[in-house]
């Protein structure tokens, strides 16, 4: 059983989430340099969701997040970073 696996959108949008509780202390993907950010912007990057996924992993995040937040987020900064 188990529930079927989320769309696209509804996965971009848990990525959002994740994204704005979990990385916007450090990240922005707002376009430009944020100098003010430890971690700075992300957007002038085009990562795959995979690559994304590797460097989540080793985040000073502020909590664990499950397998499926991370493939979430790592969708959704990868698709932002592509642009639309
Ligand atoms: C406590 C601060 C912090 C948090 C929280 C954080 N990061 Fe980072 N992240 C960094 C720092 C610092 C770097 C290295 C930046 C550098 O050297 O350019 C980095 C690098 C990265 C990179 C590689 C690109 C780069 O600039 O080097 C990606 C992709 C990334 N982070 C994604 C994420 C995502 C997605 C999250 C949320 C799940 C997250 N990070 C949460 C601090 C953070």
């Amino acid at each position: 059983m188990g529930s079927p696996p989320p769309s696209a959108a509804a996965r971009l949008d848990e990525g959002a989430r994740v994204f704005s509780a979990t990385c916007s202390g450090c990240h922005t993907l707002a376009p430009g340099p944020s100098p003010q950010l430890t971690g700075g912007g992300l957007r002038d990057y085009r990562l795959t969701p995979g690559q994304v996924a590797g460097f989540v992993k080793v985040m000073p995040l502020p909590r664990r997040l499950s397998a499926r937040e991370v493939e979430a987020v790592s969708s959704y900064v990868a698709h932002v970073e592509r642009g639309p």
